[in-house]
């Protein structure tokens, strides 16, 4: 008799992951990669012990507290946990855990590949290329913004935070951040601590969204919070779409009271807001932060440490609730 636990697995995850899991589990895989609505979660999770989704399934207070009883954990392929109400975890008694760490240098890539290419028009020109539009080299044409020794505004100094800042000090860029907390001096390299947004804003030629989506940080990024940023400052976002108000980041894109902005995530994804894909000064990509071969595979394997432990009894790693 098998008695591996069972384990539903709500997307397709990397080929060695999900060998692992073959290996030490009984896994419920999702083949077909589809979005599992909240009711056919409910359905498939009856007998599981445990469930890995992804930051694209919302398992909201009412899912967790119709969840089988067999339910243990919930360990997340994500270092986000926005989607999971953690209370309703806790009020049930389910572990849940997500994937930090392992992703920070991805993330951290794209945030900068975000930065570097909103601020130097990398998008327009290569849309020219594809669309046969260019009509010849020019000294006064497709101009951005020089990158090299410009302030950069961090807000959440964490893990990703923190790398980020180690890659814009290979720009020379003078590091400025906002946390909820000072970071210990020895951490800060010389980075700048505003205990305050506002005050914050008012430096960052560039800015870099680094923080979680809490009820906090709904929408942190508002009309009022622009304004207070200097003329032509590039926006970067890799954190959640959740942190940013899209009538205001739009609206600044457009009116180009901001030179340009590098968005790898958004409100409602995948069905983002239209008017950003016709902004030339927004640079985009489809929340790639921790689409990297080794990250992904890194990923799972927390996410599979996480539940040995929890199966075995033992205190999981990464333990959120
Ligand atoms: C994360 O891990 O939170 C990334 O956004 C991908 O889900």
């Amino acid at each position: 008799m098998n008695d591996k636990p069972l384990v539903l697995v709500t997307r397709r995850l990397p080929a060695a992951v999900e060998a692992r899991l073959q290996r030490d589990y009984t896994p419920r895989l999702n083949i077909e990669d589809e979005i599992y609505s909240s009711e056919r979660i409910l359905e498939l999770a009856a007998g599981a012990t445990a469930i890995i989704p992804c930051h694209t399934e919302r398992l909201s207070a009412d899912v967790i507290a119709r969840l089988p009883e067999s339910v243990q954990a919930i360990c997340s392929f994500s270092v986000g946990y926005d989607h999971i109400d953690l209370d309703a975890a806790r009020a049930r008694g389910i572990r849940v855990t997500n994937t930090p760490d392992v992703l920070s240098n991805a993330t951290a890539e794209i945030a900068m590949l975000l930065l570097l290419g909103a601020a130097r028009r990398a998008h327009e020109g290569a849309q020219m290329l594809r669309t046969d539009t260019w009509a010849d080299w020019s000294a006064i044409g497709q101009l951005g913004i020089e990158v090299t020794g410009k302030r950069l505004g961090i807000i959440g100094m964490g893990r990703v935070g923190q790398v980020m800042a180690r890659r814009a000090r290979g720009f020379d860029m003078q590091i400025h951040y906002y946390n909820r907390h000072r970071l210990d001096p020895g951490l800060e390299h010389g980075a700048v601590y505003h205990a305050e947004l506002d005050s914050l804003l008012a430096q960052s030629q560039f800015l870099s969204i680094h923080c979680p989506a809490t009820p906090e940080t709904q929408h942190l990024l508002d009309a009022a919070h622009i304004a207070l940023l200097p003329e032509d400052a590039v926006v970067v976002n890799t954190a959640r779409g959740a942190v940013v108000d899209d009538d205001a980041l739009i609206d600044a894109l457009q009116s180009g009271r901001l030179f340009a902005a590098g968005l790898d995530v958004f409100n409602n994804e995948p069905d983002i807001d239209p008017r950003y894909r016709v902004l030339d000064n927004a640079f985009l990509l489809p929340h790639i932060g921790s689409a990297a071969r080794e990250t992904r595979d890194a990923m799972g394997f927390r996410a599979l440490d996480n539940l040995d432990a929890i199966v075995a009894g033992r205190e999981p790693r990464d333990r959120l609730a």
